[in-house]
């Protein structure tokens, strides 16, 4: 029970539980039931009238319908009240004895009552039992404010906590690109503020991201000048060896420059989604990697439609696969469906990436230990924009090293509808 819904909503049920329980205990001490002894002694003075009528006139009882009989009403016996009203009588200073069996009616009893001449008096009484069933009416009454109370409890919790939870949806709804839905700015004052201060905040950092892109963009791209000369001057280096390493290094820094343009274009760009055949797509990028001169090949390709923007998703798997033909040796690409998402699997029997760096290889100039293997030219930044842009299409990538070894990267978006 950690929701602030569910809290509040049982603290009102025990509440109205509390406040109705109380108040029928106050009900039942104020408005007493007519007392027992009250009835006991009224019933026992009826009885001695009757006797003495009977033992004076028996037309007159035989009038009001009491029947003097020579054996007791016959039925099932009911002990302890025939035990109490014959210790009441004798109290009363009445010598008899007087049996109860069940009454014509539910609320009523025969009582037979023996005369001094050995013959029996009888007549019907009123019970003094309570009614029967009263337990069922009793677990009713109170089953009834339970459910009353849970349901106008939890109507009032979710009324009360509604502001909050539209709050923590805007926030949950983070965008891919750290940008945060316009919060309502509705509820109670205190919920009124938190969400201004929630949108003042997405705007700052709204304003910092693009201030961020713009710089590592215009960085990009004012390298390009220095580097176009640099190039220039490499050429005329006369030793060749040290002509060749300065323009391979020189390739690679314009390699980096076009990746971070590229990165920044992503989370600028966002080309309009269309339904994607993701199938057709893996195959295709499969061959052109292959003509690239890569090692690659599909294994299963499931009909599998995505609503995402083809060409940025292009480039997303296009880098995946590349990163497991050069890190990993080859790949091998495969397309499942399960009822609600695609899966493109990219596996490869290279040496993966260790567990400890596998948090670090999505961010933004991040390469494992070049030292370990042979290098292959990159920025670094292949996986940052391959995973920036599946988010985009609601996607996730997951990185998993296979055994005995290998990577498996696991692209999950949701099929098209
Ligand atoms: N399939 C893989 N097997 C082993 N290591 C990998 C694999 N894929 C990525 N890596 C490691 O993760 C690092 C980051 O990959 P990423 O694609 O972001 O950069 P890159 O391939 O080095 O450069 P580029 O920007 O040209 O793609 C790589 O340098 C590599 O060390
Ligand atoms: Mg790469």
């Amino acid at each position: 029970m950690t929701s602030l819904r569910m809290r509040i909503a049982v603290l009102l049920i025990l509440s109205i539980a509390a406040v109705v329980g109380l108040a029928t205990l106050a009900a039942m001490l104020a408005l007493q039931p007519p007392s027992q002894d009250g009835n006991l002694q009224a019933t026992i003075s009826e009885i001695r009238t009757l006797m003495k009528v009977a033992s004076l006139d028996r037309q007159t009882v035989a009038d009001v319908g009491v029947q003097v009989d020579p054996k007791p009403a016959s039925g099932q016996l009911d002990n302890g009240e025939s035990e109490h009203l014959t210790n009441a009588a004798r109290v009363a200073g009445l010598d008899t004895d007087i049996r109860v069996t069940p009454g014509p009616q539910s609320l009523e009893v025969t009582a037979s009552i023996r005369l001094p001449d050995g013959r029996w008096l009888v007549t019907v009484l009123p019970s003094n039992r309570p009614p029967p069933g009263g337990a069922y009416v009793f677990a009713g009454w109170i089953f009834l404010i339970l459910i009353g109370s849970a349901v106008v409890s939890l109507f009032a919790a979710t009324k009360i906590t509604m502001p909050l939870r539209i709050i923590d949806n805007a926030v949950s709804s983070v965008g891919p690109n750290g940008e945060l839905g316009l919060v309502p700015e509705i509820g109670p004052a205190e919920v009124r503020a938190t969400a201004q201060a929630l949108n003042r905040l997405s705007r700052h950092l709204k304003v910092a991201i693009e201030s961020r892109m713009r710089l590592v963009a215009a960085a990009g791209h004012d390298l390009r000048t220095p580097m176009t000369r640099m190039r220039l001057r490499a050429e005329f280096i006369t030793d060749d060896e040290e002509r060749s390493k300065w323009l391979s290094d020189l390739n690679e820094l314009d390699q980096i420059a076009d990746s971070a343009i590229s990165l920044v274009r992503e989370e600028v760009n966002q080309d309009t989604l269309e339904a994607v055949s993701l199938d057709l797509l893996i195959r295709e990028i499969v061959t052109s990697v292959q003509q690239a001169g890569y090692a690659a090949e599909t294994g299963l390709l499931k009909r599998a439609t995505v609503r995402a923007g083809p060409i940025a998703l292009r480039r997303a798997l296009t880098n995946l696969i590349v990163n497991a033909a050069t890190h990993g040796d080859g790949a091998r690409v495969s397309v499942t469906a399960n009822g609600m998402s695609a899966i493109v699997t990219v596996e490869d029997d290279g040496p993966g990436i260790p567990e400890d760096l596998m948090v670090h290889v999505f961010e933004p100039f991040f390469r494992v230990d070049a030292a370990r293997r042979k290098t292959f030219p990159g920025a670094g930044l292949g996986m940052a924009i391959a995973r920036e842009i599946i988010a985009r299409f609601s996607g996730t990538v997951e990185l998993t090293n296979r055994r005995p070894n290998g990577l498996l990267q696991t692209i999950i978006v949701p099929l098209a509808i």
